[in-house]
């Protein structure tokens, strides 16, 4: 920005872009007139320049200024409303998810048309407002078994992927079906096995690595489709035949079993867990991509990618230039290119617009890398004050 000395401001004048005070404070936006009185302060306070990439105007802008900022407010609303039902569904699924185990673990049976109906809301839903659910904040629960939101994040994964695939509807439900009851078994496993930051015993391991044989045997005594139990029977292979039970290989895991399993690790990766902190989208994504072709399915990773993009929505990024934002939309079709909103500028000054950028990779300033966890708290509570 350039300095702009204080005796070059005219009362009763306007300046078409934002004034800053120092790096950080905003002294006046283009609509609002230099007054005789904020030269006077100025004075008082012995500035003697200010910090602006304008010009001076005799006219507040006639578009752009307010109206720019009233749109950006309208979006801010719009998407403060999406992001908040995407958590309140989200918390409506956990809840009717816990009934469904609640009411197996009590009277051992599981009413299919309940699932069903579940996995068509969660399709219905990511039709309507995907971008935030894909992307919404779950804090660790204590009330719920950690397998019921696993089970609810693992079927919006799936059916997002799903959805990217042209599975048709029918199937979908099916998948819907399979990805929210994948982990069932893990209910008949005390979470002493599991629940803890030490290395599992031989016989922890054996236990674990059970799971989804009881599953398949809980859903299949349960009458449920063949593909469904297949699906939640495979979700630990690995297309290497390094998985679990049967050491499947490539195409001999089904295709849903090969979509569940990749949902499901990107479901665990994101969260957080009794004994450690979840990661975030972009390292998560980043570490199943090290495992393509060896324990996921390229097909599959790629279609959770292009979902997802490799810097998912609501990821802190910093930009090449120093500059920091948040990631506001992904475009399947370049998942290595999602919209930016900007938040603070390379000089670390607030943007008051906040603009939103698509960098493409010859671009001058390309993303650079996702903020650590210390730095998105620093930089929510720097511009939040
Ligand atoms: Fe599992």
């Amino acid at each position: 920005m350039k300095k702009v000395t204080v005796n070059q401001l005219q009362a009763d004048t306007y300046i078409d872009a934002p004034v800053y005070l120092d790096q950080k404070y905003i002294l006046l936006s283009p609509e609002t007139p230099i007054t005789k009185e904020l030269l006077d302060r100025l004075e008082k306070w012995n500035y003697e320049q200010v910090l602006t990439d304008g010009l001076p105007s005799d006219a507040p802008p006639a578009s752009g200024g307010v109206n720019s900022e009233k749109s950006m407010l309208d979006q801010d609303i719009k998407d403060h409303e999406a992001e908040k039902q995407a958590t309140e569904f989200f918390n409506t699924m956990v809840k009717k998810m816990d009934d469904i185990f609640s009411h197996f673990l009590d009277k051992g049976l599981i009413y299919h048309d309940n699932v069903i109906e579940l996995a068509k809301e969660i399709m219905e839903e990511l039709k309507q407002n995907k971008r935030f659910l894909l992307s919404v904040y779950i804090p660790e629960r204590k009330d719920v078994h950690y397998v019921v939101p696993h089970a609810v994040k693992t079927a919006v994964f799936a059916l997002a992927v799903a959805d990217l695939l042209k599975l048709p509807p029918h199937k979908q439900i099916d998948l819907g079906t399979a990805s929210l009851l994948h982990e069932i078994g893990m209910l008949r496993i005390p979470p002493t096995v599991y629940q803890h930051d030490r290395q599992l015993s031989e016989k922890e391991r054996q236990t674990i690595i059970a799971h989804p044989v009881i599953s398949y045997k809980i859903l299949k005594e349960a009458d449920f489709p063949p593909t469904v139990c297949i699906a939640v029977l495979e979700h630990h292979e690995y297309v290497n035949g390094t998985g679990y039970p049967r050491k499947l290989k490539g195409d001999d895991i089904s295709l849903f079993g090969k979509i569940v399993g990749v949902a499901s690790a990107y479901s665990a990766a994101t969260s957080k867990r009794p004994f450690r902190e979840g990661h975030d989208g972009h390292t998560s994504i980043m570490d199943l991509a090290k495992e393509m072709g060896k324990r996921y399915d390229e097909r599959i990773l790629r279609a959770l990618v292009f979902t997802l993009s490799l810097y998912p929505i609501g990821t802190y990024v910093l930009m090449s230039n120093g500059a920091r934002g948040v990631i506001v939309k992904t475009d399947p079709k370049e998942p290595k290119h999602p919209l930016v909103r900007l938040l603070v500028n390379e000089n670390n000054t607030p943007y008051r617009d906040r603009p939103i950028v698509q960098p493409k990779d010859n671009d001058k300033v390309v993303i650079e890398r996702p903020l650590t966890k210390s730095e998105v708290k620093a930089l929510k509570q720097y511009i939040q004050q």
